[in-house]
């Protein structure tokens, strides 16, 4: 039986069968290691990828390092190399290492620097020169080495210090006088955003969308492509002036055609191409990259996917600077590979930021993949083994519950597909994982164990062991974009190595007899190991101690670890009379600002008030709480408290918080509004 997915996927009769789609990420600027972020744009572009290939696309994917510029001159030169050999290194073993360490199932890393991307870079300069698109002029605006473009005054920000520059660089943009080539990409703006307006699809998510338009009410103006090459010469030269080279956008975003190019697929594939790229290049891609083709007479691309940032897990932007940052090598060292795509396609939304970081990792790895997923496996294994010698039984006596969970299988491909086409991958997997857990609690609810205990429900529990099987193949084909290798290993496991089954809707399709052969549990869970080095860290030498115990008490915090508390009624002897509780003064406080402790996991600082009186404390609930949800919240305060030293803050106080068996932490506060200062008592 099949069921037609949906959406970009319901376009095409035969889902996608045959049908070319090209897919691309942003390639990553070869000036230092890989990055986060970098991480979650190719695994979610791989996903992607993923999925097309299981609807039956014929998919080109594209990836690559972008190696010009001044940028990455700068960096060769600090590290005290040449830029072939300082991008070689990077571009090879850190970027394509670690692409290919996660998975990420590109066909071709691009490298700005090679051959057969220059020559097409040459070939196209040279058709929009000839079209007349290209001319020279003396320019004088704001360079930003950065972003590597001419920013207008509109898009700088002022910081803190009152220097306004743009978004992301640490100095301020240059003022430069330069005879550069233009490209006359003004000329299109009017149809360009005739097509944006006519495409609702083109630039998705639509927030993003209505940025370029918004971007578009006011002129474009012409795009500088050139630089003199006697300043810097580290870019492509212009075919009919060598005294010129052109680098970054002109040079890199052609690689979205060069490589299927020189692959042999035609230049009109870029027609059928969904470019996945980082808000904050937004729009070269949307404004520079479509008057470009339209200037080179070349199709359209589909679609922009635009995705968000990834942040620290305290909500901040991440920073070797900040200490934040993570290492994705080290998390590669540390975590099975599938479960680092599952838990950030599973954390991140496109159109919003997302933390990320080991405690969520962690969290997700053994709540969704060792619990729900793994341990459907490894019992449902175990059951076949147990009860059927390891050979999967016959489905003979289907119930009203069977029949519900073979129609929510035949239906989820379309909805996991529905919702690729609508960009929520992080629902797409939700969905799977229902579908998983549903399983579980079928298991619970049928009981195969007393099932086994008579002859007379043999038949019940063939058909109970038969649907839990092929109800865990169903689920391996959904999550088979996000977690490919444990997949193929939970496949294996069943007894299907080595099968392609295809993202669509279909029951029955494991044979019966067929022998299920087991194998290691599919996640384990992480024993609690040292911390993680940050980016740019020596690894840390003590261990992190393992979790404590759970705890049921009233938990007061003003150090890392809440003071423990036992919740039973005090023995008669522990008792305290009015006067010794009168001596603890507790306050209502005010919350006016709050941020992480640098290198702390646990620790936010908090400036409170207490009347006219503003102190600062240390609290040990940021796994409980972004610094921003605090700010404005009225909290209780132990005030004459010893000060005590954190990460050499001195804390003032402590806040009153409780602590559930389940780790779930809220703090003593106030539903009335009374002024900071307050007495509690
Ligand atoms: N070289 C250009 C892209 C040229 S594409 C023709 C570039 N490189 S980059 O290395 O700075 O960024 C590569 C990608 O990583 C971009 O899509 C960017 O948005 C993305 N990210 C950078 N920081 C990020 C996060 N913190 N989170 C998610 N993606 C982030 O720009």
């Amino acid at each position: 039986m099949t069921h037609q997915p949906e959406g970009q996927f319901r376009e095409n009769p035969s889902t996608g069968a045959g049908r070319e789609f090209l897919i691309t990420t942003a390639i990553d600027y070869a000036n230092g290691a890989p990055h986060i972020g970098h991480v979650y744009e190719k695994i979610l572009t791989d996903a992607l990828a993923r999925y097309h290939r299981l609807a039956g696309y014929d998919v080109t994917f594209v990836t690559g390092t972008d190696e010009h510029g001044e940028k990455i001159a700068k960096a060769a030169a600090k590290a005290g190399q040449t830029p072939q050999s300082f991008v070689d290194d990077l571009a090879r073993r850190a970027f394509q290492g670690l692409w290919d360490r996660l998975e990420i199932s590109y066909d071709d890393f691009i490298r700005t620097t090679e051959r057969r991307h220059q020559r097409y870079v040459e070939e196209v300069l040279q058709r929009v020169y000839d079209a007349g698109d290209i001319y020279f002029a003396q320019y004088e605006g704001l360079y930003s080495v950065g972003a590597e473009r001419y920013v207008t005054e509109k898009e700088l920000v002022e910081g803190p210090d009152g220097v306004r520059r743009y978004p992301g660089d640490k100095d301020p943009p240059e003022l430069r006088r330069e005879a550069n080539y233009f490209f006359r990409m003004e000329k299109y703006q009017d149809w360009l955003r005739a097509h944006i307006q006519a495409n609702p699809d083109f630039i998705q998510p639509a927030g993003y969308r209505n940025e370029v338009l918004e971007m578009l009410k006011e002129p474009i103006g012409d795009l500088s492509i050139s630089r003199p090459k006697s300043r810097v010469p580290w870019g492509i030269e212009l075919p009919w002036d060598p005294d010129h080279v052109t680098y970054v956008w002109f040079d890199a975003l052609l690689n979205y055609v060069s490589a299927p190019v020189s692959r042999g697929k035609p230049e009109a594939i870029i027609g059928a191409a969904w470019h996945v790229v980082g808000k904050d290049i937004l729009k070269p891609h949307a404004v520079f990259w479509p008057t470009m083709l339209r200037a080179a007479g070349l199709p359209l691309y589909r679609r922009l996917v635009v995705h968000s940032h990834i942040l620290a897990e305290d909500g901040r932007k991440m920073g070797k600077s900040l200490g934040n940052a993570i290492d994705p090598e080290a998390l590669v060292a540390a975590y099975p590979v599938d479960a680092i795509r599952y838990t950030l396609l599973r954390e991140a939304s496109l159109s919003a930021d997302s933390p990320y970081g080991e405690g969520i990792l962690v969290s997700r790895l053994n709540s969704d993949l060792a619990n729900d997923l793994g341990n459907l496996l490894s019992r449902t294994v175990s059951m076949v083994q147990k009860y059927r010698g390891g050979v999967l039984p016959q489905a003979v006596e289907v119930g009203d519950r069977e029949r519900e969970i073979e129609a929510a299988a035949l239906a989820l491909p379309g909805e996991v597909l529905r919702l690729v086409n609508d960009l929520k991958v992080n629902m797409a997997i939700e969905a799977a994982m229902n579908f998983v857990r549903d399983l579980n609690r079928y298991i619970a609810e049928s009981a195969p164990w007393n099932l086994a205990k008579s002859d007379q429900t043999a038949r019940r529990l063939d058909t109970v062991l038969y649907t839990a099987v092929e109800g865990l193949r169903v689920a391996s084909v959904a999550l088979e974009a996000v977690i490919p290798v444990k997949a193929r290993e939970l496949r294996a496991q069943i007894g299907l190595g080595g099968q392609f089954y295809a993202l669509t809707g279909a029951w029955g399709l494991t044979p019966a007899g067929t022998r299920l052969v087991g194998g290691p549990v599919l996640f384990p869970k992480p024993e609690p190991k040292p911390e993680l080095p940050r980016a740019g860290e020596e690894p840390a030498s003590a261990p992190v101690p393992a979790p404590k115990p759970k705890r049921e008490k009233p938990a007061m915090t003003q150090t890392a670890e809440p003071t423990a508390q036992t919740a039973a009624p005090a023995p008669a002897e522990n008792l305290i009379s009015i006067d010794d509780f009168a001596r603890v003064d507790l306050r209502i406080a005010e919350v006016v600002a709050a941020e992480a402790v640098e290198k702390a996991d646990k620790l936010l600082k908090l400036t409170v008030k207490l009347g006219e009186e503003t102190r600062t404390v240390v609290s040990g609930i940021r796994k409980w709480f972004a610094p921003e949800d605090l700010v404005g919240r009225k909290v209780v305060l132990v005030v004459n408290l010893k000060p005590a030293k954190l990460r050499g803050i001195e804390s003032q106080g402590m806040i009153l918080a409780a602590e559930d068996a389940d780790g779930n932490l809220d703090l003593v506060g106030t539903r009335l509004d009374l002024p900071s200062g307050t007495k509690v008592r």
